[in-house]
């Protein structure tokens, strides 16, 4: 392969603190060369891909998607998944153990991995079942699982009702030094809720779930952190009561580390006032109130990093009654156009944006896959170029993901991915984006 020069764009690598225009040369899949201002690379002989006026970062990384593989096929595969992954910026992704059957043991996770190495788009790593079977009655073989290769250990789609095994788990979490990625949610509480409990559901006369259905699993997690001293990741955090706590327990040296979804940053419960089904999620969308409160998180890094919940499901699914349809949205795609509002917004600045899709990810998952998250010189070519002020329409059509469900569906974004490369190789670039020869001998400076 011929090294490729990116040049001229307006370089963002949190990892590094880089925040100016600059060119960077891929070679043999790494990068080899990062330049700062207009100069031209040591290297005679390349391609370039002209980035002038886009942003260039590291690649995304998602802590938190869901690839249905093995199982549920007609909602994703890993390589329609690795697919919609490249489309949307991210070079690595983490997908859930709710498959059939689940990730619970050495096999099924080889199995995701060879799945994956097949597709050839990016990097993709399964996390592991808590518990055997998700049943939330025995743990999982967490040694097994972590020899395997996995990133993590969640029983995400439930929660761990059992304190006694999430005990357990943190237990195991601390020698294995793998983050228990918990999906909080009281299910006493929620009972039949549908939706965020609040004026929305009030209006529509539904049963409502509270806040208090995840920040109480939240509490009680936190306080089983603090006794294990193991490791607790929360995932997909909705309410301003579990930033709250969050905070605290950081402050007071707890082991934890959380994430937030694009859809909770930028969505809130009214979105499922006509009963869009696109728009139910798990944990659902939630007020204005607890939004600022997310947001404020990110900032004050209570809130580590953003995380899509990649849920698709099949249309059919979700076309049927509210009260029935799965819980998902199918976020790989509109992630970065949606977090774009909020830097437009001036509610987030571009350098904490992408550094919470990548260096922050990065930290959590450790250096057992190589150095991701970063532009430095002898890292893997994760790159992602996008335009922060491209306007574009959600076309569900021309996603690759299989799940269409969105309540982004036929809206204008403004922003887009123009080009992702994983491991050097292009795996999405957008019709305006052409890789040409070099034209100039180059010029030292
Ligand atoms: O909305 C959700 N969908 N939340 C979850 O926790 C699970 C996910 C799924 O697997 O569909």
């Amino acid at each position: 392969m011929k090294p490729l020069l990116i040049r001229g764009g307006h370089i963002i690598d949190p990892s590094q603190g880089i925040d100016e225009v600059g060119s960077l040369l891929i070679t043999d899949g790494k990068i080899s060369w990062l330049g700062r201002g207009k100069i031209t690379p040591p290297q005679p002989d390349y391609d370039v891909l002209p980035a002038q006026g886009l942003i260039v970062c590291p690649g995304f990384i998602d802590l938190h998607c869901h690839l249905r593989q093995p199982g549920f096929e007609e909602k994703e595969t890993i390589a329609s998944g690795s697919q919609a992954a490249a489309r949307g910026g991210f070079t690595t992704i983490c997908c859930m153990p709710n498959t059939n059957p689940p990730l619970d043991n050495q096999a099924t996770v080889e199995y995701v991995i060879a799945e994956a190495t097949k597709a050839g788009v990016v990097r993709v790593l399964p996390i592991g079942c808590i518990s055997k079977g998700r049943k939330g009655k025995k743990l999982a073989p967490m040694r097994e699982l972590a020899l395997a290769g996995v990133v993590g250990y969640s029983d995400d789609g439930d929660p761990v009702l059992n304190s006694r095994l999430m005990r357990q788990a943190l237990d195991f979490s601390r020698t294995l030094g793998l983050p228990i990625i918990d999906h909080c949610e009281d299910t006493t509480l929620v009972a039949d809720g549908l939706m965020n409990n609040g004026i929305v559901s009030a209006r529509l006369g539904r049963r409502g779930i509270p806040a208090a259905a995840e920040w109480l699993m939240v509490m009680r997690d936190l306080a089983l952190a603090r006794l294990t001293g193991g490791w607790l990741h929360i995932a997909h955090v909705s309410t301003e009561g579990s930033v709250d706590f969050i905070r605290h327990s950081k402050e007071v040296g707890i082991r934890v580390t959380a994430e937030v979804t694009p859809h909770h940053l930028t969505l809130t419960e009214e979105e499922v006032l006509d009963y869009d089904t696109n728009a139910k999620v798990n944990p659902p969308l939630r007020t204005e109130k607890d939004v600022q409160a997310l947001i404020q998180g990110l900032q004050d890094n209570v809130i580590d990093i953003i995380a899509t919940d990649h849920a698709p499901h099949t249309a059919a699914e979700k076309r049927g009654d509210f009260a029935l349809a799965p819980s998902g949205i199918s976020g790989l795609e509109t992630t970065l156009g949606s977090l774009m509002s909020l830097m437009h917004a001036g509610k987030l600045s571009l350098p904490t944006l992408i550094s919470k899709l990548t260096r922050e990810p990065a930290r959590i998952i450790g250096g057992r896959y190589g150095k991701i998250g970063t532009l430095a010189v002898a890292a893997p070519a994760d790159i992602t170029l996008f335009d922060p002020t491209k306007d574009w329409l959600v076309d569900t059509n021309a996603f690759a993901s299989r799940g269409k469900n969105t309540p982004l569906a036929g809206s204008k974004l403004k922003g887009k991915v123009m080009a992702t490369i994983s491991g050097g190789k292009l795996v999405y670039q957008d019709d305006s984006i052409k890789v040409g020869r070099k034209k100039e001998t180059s010029k030292r400076s």
